[in-house]
């Protein structure tokens, strides 16, 4: 008999089906279904007490769901407890064992679980030789700089030959280029190891920049999952659109809505934007449009169909120019402009009045809140 093809077939590494939990009255996390594929880095990216760590918690198998089920490689999980679930974990207070060795701290989970010492001394050298820590293994933790000490507490994680690795805000504690270098480098060793990773975080830009696919979070629930090109460029509502990216929200009012497009009138700008979220409002209803900061150009004051304002901060950042420009036919808020290069630090300065105008494609919108 042929096989009927079902979705088993293609079983997600791991999944979250209606997972619910509560901490008395709070709903830390309603209903959330989630699937995480074999070999995929996905990020779940949200504010503080979205319920993220929650998340990972019950992966895990510290916590428990008050309804709904977690599997693991096709296997329900919710009654096995975490040794069991071939978990490695590294969580935003990473701390080692301060009398231990790096060899030793690293060992741990080997020993735990009874694995010989000639495999686990072979294991352990393995691990350390992927984390570039080869030659420390007899240095104490305190006799390690933070990235160093970062990446042995990763090397415990991944000792045990972990199924699904879960990260939580792993390298919030870092300065900037110390958890840069340190996110290209895990990304480099779970490419190489092809390990389902989820990664947990509030930063936006290291979720862009890290992830295969990026769950956005708020109050308990997923308000979007998709390619951090996705998130970025087609948000779905207007938290993911505030959350992800800089952004600004412009009121306008639409125009005209067809079958893939829809037309905002913006003072005399008219601005092109998918229709999806707008099909079911009124001709010349209020729409709140929300527009990146790169999407807008700075041009000459008198230009017809621009907004004019007038530059009130200029923020160099090097490889480009953050304008703030007070557009007040437009909003009641401070655009906020970038400029690539440098150009801008002498073409547009402070107190000047500009034209603004939109780029066309790219921006979204959504009826009015
Ligand atoms: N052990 C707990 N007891 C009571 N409330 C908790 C507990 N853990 C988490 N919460 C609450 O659940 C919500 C989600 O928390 P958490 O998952 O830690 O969020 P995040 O990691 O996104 O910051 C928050 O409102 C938090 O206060
Ligand atoms: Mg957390």
């Amino acid at each position: 008999m042929q096989a009927i093809p079902t979705i088993e077939q293609n079983e997600a590494a791991v999944r979250f089906d209606a997972v619910t939990k509560r901490f008395d009255d709070v709903v830390a996390l309603n209903a959330v279904s989630l699937d995480v594929q074999t070999g995929e880095f996905l990020t779940l990216l949200g504010p503080s007490g979205c319920g993220k760590t929650t998340l990972l918690k019950l992966a895990a198998g510290f916590l428990g769901p008050d309804a709904g089920a977690i599997s693991i490689n096709g296997r329900r999980v919710n009654e096995l407890p975490t040794y069991q679930r071939g978990i490695g974990m590294m969580f935003q207070n990473y701390a080692l064992f301060p009398h231990m060795s790096v060899a030793d701290n690293v060992a741990y989970g080997l020993k735990t679980r009874r694995v010989p010492k000639p495999e686990r001394q072979q294991r352990v050298a393995e691990v350390l030789a992927l984390v570039k820590l080869t030659g420390m293994e007899r240095r104490m933790p305190r006799q390690l700089s933070g990235g160093q000490q970062q990446r042995v507490a990763l090397a415990r994680a991944l000792v045990i030959n972990p199924t699904v690795l879960l990260l939580d805000e792993p390298f919030s504690a870092l300065d900037k280029s110390l958890r840069t270098s340190m996110q290209v480098e895990l990304r480099e060793i779970q490419r190489k190891l092809g390990l389902t990773t989820i990664f947990v975080t509030h930063d936006q830009s290291e979720a862009l920049s890290l992830s295969d696919r990026v769950a956005v979070m708020s109050e308990g629930r997923i308000r979007q999952l998709g390619s951090p090109v996705d998130v970025y460029r087609a948000p779905t509502d207007q938290f993911v659109a505030t959350f992800v990216g800089d952004n600004n929200k412009l009121r306008g009012r639409l125009l005209s809505v067809g079958d893939s497009d829809a037309v905002i009138e913006l003072g005399s700008a008219q601005i092109k934007v998918p229709s999806e979220r707008l099909a079911k409002l009124e001709k010349s209803a209020p729409v709140d449009l929300f527009v990146r900061p790169e999407q807008f150009c700075v041009v000459s004051a008198n230009e017809p169909s621009a907004m004019t304002g007038h530059v009130v901060a200029q923020i160099y950042q090097g490889g480009h120019v953050d304008l703030q420009i007070e557009c007040p036919g437009a909003s009641r808020d401070r655009l906020l402009v970038r400029s690539a290069g440098d150009q801008a630090v002498v073409r547009w300065p402070m107190g000047a009045t500009v034209g603004v105008s939109i780029q066309p494609g790219g921006c979204a919108a959504f009826p009015a809140e």
